[in-house]
Formats: structure tokens, sequence, C-alpha cells
């Protein structure tokens, strides 16, 4: 139902809408579910509140008209030029920053007319969002292909509170740096009262950043826009994100999904550990250096198929970025060279899927593995990590995680890997096997405690309250209102009283071999 003229008080702002529009070789345009966490995490976040949600239809051209969601969620699709496509999302974002931003696994490129493209496009997002937004609305913008949005809306509307989240990390100053346009990126970010981050490590890299880059004045965690004494001040902290437990939990309880993990298992051939990866193929994950150690263990004989079966799910992304291109001749190239040499009939050494699917299909997929491999180089969080500990109500299951994604800030009992360290991570994938059943459902119950009480409305809570009382802290004796609420914080999951500046990096804790 298209919708035009509309206002809200809550505004949310992402490259993606939850939803891409796909026009079929019969010329019927369908809806299916955007890639990637961010828009699982928002989708539940959106879910209930009244708002509008500003961002790309997924398709160069025409955007559609603004209309109502089956979910009653406001979507206001954002166009996007077949040349905006390639040098806003493809390039600047995603072969500019995604690498600075990820320790630069691949080498950057960059092209200046691919950040004026990025301005352009940021520009127009920015101009979308103050059509919607109400008088005193709050905007949330997320992630680093709009870094430059929350300044052109503060200038556009000043009435707006202005919030943005970085779903990926946020690079150091030395990394950072290598940006030519490194000034404009932290002035756009500066734009904002208040900015999350995953970790703790994100948000002191971004305010060591404005301090070196720009020289301006840094106290604890705040900067200040100039260096008059009555200057703006912006607020940085680390708020990780997380998933809908509860509703994640329920579906993987149903008994259509109990009995499809029994079938993934059983046409696997009953396998002994069924060793599963989810991830979208991207070099972030790390999905060469897993596959290359199981390889190895195929080699030493300490699995073999059926007996280990492992399941690699790599999810389309990019796929008109060289690097993810290349990324994928590799990993299928290096996937079929171990099923020549180690698969039998009926019995393949590495059953590889390149598809998406329904959230039924992957909740009774984390249902069916025994073990999960989580083995990023580098990521903001990892939601898989969280949505396989969600799923496993059985409290079965080990779970291996890289240390560096921001889950292992919290998932203190998984089996910690360091991913480069390819005898370490075999002899990690080892224990995840190995260890007695009891002592991984003591594991598992600790982790999913932690995701119960940290799920994603809790986040939102946090970050939305802490957007309301920027440059403060919000510091609420326990069991009274916050003194400045903001009104989109839901009652039940209200954000903890006196908050840390940030969230406690952990002692990291492995798990005790078997
Ligand atoms: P990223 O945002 O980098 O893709 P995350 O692990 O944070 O990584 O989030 C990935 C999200 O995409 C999860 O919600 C996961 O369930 C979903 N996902 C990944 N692969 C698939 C797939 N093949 N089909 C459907 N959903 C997928
Ligand atoms: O969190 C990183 C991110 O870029 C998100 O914006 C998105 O959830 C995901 O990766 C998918 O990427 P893309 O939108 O480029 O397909």
């Amino acid at each position: 139902m298209p919708r035009t003229n509309e206002t809200f008080d809550l505004v949310i702002a992402a490259n993606r809408l939850p939803v891409d529009r796909v026009v079929g070789p019969d010329g019927e345009a369908t809806w299916r579910t955007s890639p990637g966490g961010l828009v699982t995490a928002m989708e539940s976040v959106m879910k209930g509140r009244d708002g509008a949600w500003v961002g790309w239809a997924g398709e160069a051209g025409q955007a559609p008209d603004p209309f109502v969601a089956d979910d009653g969620m406001y979507l206001h699709p954002v166009p996007l030029s077949e040349d905006e496509v390639a040098h806003y999302y493809e390039g600047f974002s995603n072969d500019t920053l995604w690498p600075i931003y990820h320790d630069v696994i691949v080498p950057a490129t960059f092209h200046r007319y691919w950040f004026g493209a990025y301005q352009a496009v940021n520009r127009k997002f920015a101009e979308a969002i103050c059509q919607v937004a109400a008088e005193g609305a709050t905007v949330w913008v997320h992630d680093y292909q709009l870094q430059l949005v929350p300044t052109m809306v503060r200038e556009l509307r000043p009435d707006v509170r202005i919030g943005w989240f970085n779903h990926i990390p946020f690079p150091p100053v030395e990394l950072f740096a290598q940006l030519p346009w490194r000034r404009a990126i932290l002035e756009g970010l500066l734009g904002a009262d208040y900015l999350g981050f995953q970790r703790v490590a994100d948000s002191q890299n971004f305010i060591r950043a404005c301090r070196q880059l720009l020289g301006l004045p840094t106290k604890g965690d705040t900067v200040s826009v100039s260096r008059s004494d009555s200057a703006r001040r912006v607020r940085a902290s680390a708020v990780p994100i997380s998933i809908d437990f509860q509703g994640l939990e329920e579906l993987a309880k149903q008994p259509e999904t109990q009995q499809r993990a029994r079938e993934i298992r059983e046409s696997l051939g009953d396998p002994q550990t069924l060793i599963v990866g989810v991830d979208r193929l991207d070099y972030t994950k790390g999905i060469g250096h897993r596959i290359k150690a199981y390889g190895e263990l195929l080699a030493e004989d300490k699995v073999a198929p059926p007996r280990e079966t492992f399941v690699q799910v790599a999810t389309p992304s990019r796929e008109r970025v060289a690097a993810y291109q290349a990324l994928r001749s590799e990993i299928e190239g290096e996937v079929g060279r171990l099923n020549g040499e180690y698969s039998r009939i009926g019995a393949p050494a590495v059953q590889y899927l390149h598809h998406a699917y329904p959230r039924h299909e992957m909740a009774s997929l984390y249902l069916a593995a025994d073990v999960m491999l989580v083995t990023p180089l580098r990521d903001g969080m990892n939601l898989v990590a969280k949505e396989y500990v969600t799923c496993r109500h059985d409290e079965g299951g080990a779970l291996v995680l890289s240390e560096f994604t921001g889950a292992f800030h919290e998932l203190h009992q998984a089996f910690v890997c360091n991913p480069h360290d390819i005898e370490g991570l075999k002899q990690t994938i080892m224990r995840a096997i190995q260890t007695p059943p009891k002592e991984k459902r003591r594991l598992m119950r600790a982790m999913r405690r932690r995701v119960a009480d940290h799920d994603v409305q809790r986040w939102a809570s946090r970050f939305l309250d802490n957007l309301a009382h920027a440059p403060e802290r919000p510091s609420v004796p326990p069991g009274q209102a916050p003194s400045r609420p903001s009104p989109h914080v839901r009652a039940v999951h209200e954000a903890p009283a006196n908050e840390p500046a940030n969230e406690p990096a952990p002692a990291p804790a492995p798990a005790a071999p078997a």
C-alpha cells in the first residue's frame, strides 16, 4: 500500500531496506529478505515500533514508491543509479572502507570518483531522512556506508536527535589514516549526538582518530567538535548488538524445526559429528583458514566422512567486487580438491552450499550441528554465533569461536581459536568434537544465559537511551525512570542503570582440553 508525506518520531536509515526487490525471469517483481546481520537485528527491533526505515531496495534504477510492509513497517526506498551502485556501494563502501575497517585483509582500492559518489548518495539518504522525520524525531543511522549522513542531517534539520551505530569494526588510527578522506569521514560522524560501536576498542579507535587526525579535545568517551569551551560534545561508546533470543528460540523449539534437523542429519548419513559453518562468502570470515585446517585433519585421518561431515554454507555476497570473485574461486577450488581427495560415494568430505535459506531452515541447521565453526579474521559481532547458541535449547552442540569477533567478548565459554594459527585451530576443532557432552552442556548453558540476558531489544534500548542522554551517560538509580527517557525505549527492556562507559573486555577463557 503506497503512502507519502507521512512523518515519524523514529527514523532508521541503513544502506539496505530489510527487503530486496527482485525481478524474476518472467518480469514479475518479488521481495526477499536482505542479507546480513544488520537486517536480522533491526527487523526484530522495528517490529511493534512505529517508525520508518530509509534504505536502498537492492536494485539499480528507479526506486519503488514508499510503502507499508506486511509487518506494518513504513519503508522509504532511496534510488541508486547503476553508477552509484558501482561507485558508492561496490566501490567506496565495499572496496575502500570494508578492507580498511577489517585489518586490510585484502588491499583497499582508492578512487576519488568513488568518494564523490559516496558523498552524493549520503546526501540522498540525508534528504530522504529529513523528508520522513517528524519535528524533534530520533534519527538512527546505521553502518559504514552512511558515515557522512549525521552531519548532513544536522545541517538540514537541527531539531532532530541523531545517533549512528557501526555494525563492523572501527579501525586503529594507523589503518584509518590511510584514507585520503579521513577528515571528511570523522567530520561526517561528528554530526551525531551519540555514536555506538560493537567493542570498546572500536569506540576508542574512533576517539583517538578524532584527537590525532582532527586535533579535537577528547575527554573519556566524549569528543568536543571544536576547541571552544562551549563546543558541542559527542559521546562514543560500545553497545554490542544481539539477536531476538526469544523469537529464535521459539522457532527452534517448534516440532517442524526439530523434525527438519533430524532429516538434515539423516540425509547426511547420520554422522557421529556434524560440523557446520554459515557465513556470507566474505574474506573477513576466515572460510579459507577453516577449510585448510579441516583439510589437514582429513589428511591426518583425525576426521573422516561419513563419521565426521562438514557442511559449509557460503551465502552469496557482493558478487561483482573483484576480491569476492577471487575468494569464491579460491574456496570452491579448495572444496573441490578436498572432495576429490577424501570423499567416498555417498559420503562427501565437505558439503558446500552457495545459497540463502529461510530462517526456519537456518534454525534446523543450527539444531543439527554438533560443532559450529565461527572463525572470522575480523568481524564486528558475528550474529551467527549468537544464533547458534540461541537455537540450542537442548544445551547440545559446541561453538568454536574466533577471538577476532565481537561475539568473543561476550561468549567466554566458547572453544576459542586464533584462525591464523592453523595448528591451534585444528586442535580446537578436535577439542570441540571430543569434549564430553556434560562439559559441553555446561558451556552452552552459560552462553545461552548471556544471549538471553543481552538480547536485541536490550541492545536497542541501551542505544536509544544513550542517544537520549548524550553527551552524558544515562545514570539512573536502579528502579527509577530515566530523567530524559527516549520515547522509543521499551519498558520491559530498560537499559541497565549506571551503565559503564563501555563493556569491560573479558579475560579470554579457552575451554579446557578434553
Ligand atoms: P554479516 O552481517 O557480516 O553477514 P552476521 O553473522 O552478523 O554477519 O549475520 C549474518 C546473518 O545472516 C545472520 O542472521 C544469519 O542467520 C544470516 N545468514 C547467513 N547466511 C545465510 C543464508 N545462507 N541464508 C539465510 N540467512 C543467512
Ligand atoms: O554488517 C555488515 C554489512 O555490511 C551490513 O551492512 C549488512 O548486514 C551485511 O554486511 C551484508 O552486506 P551487503 O548489504 O553488502 O550485502
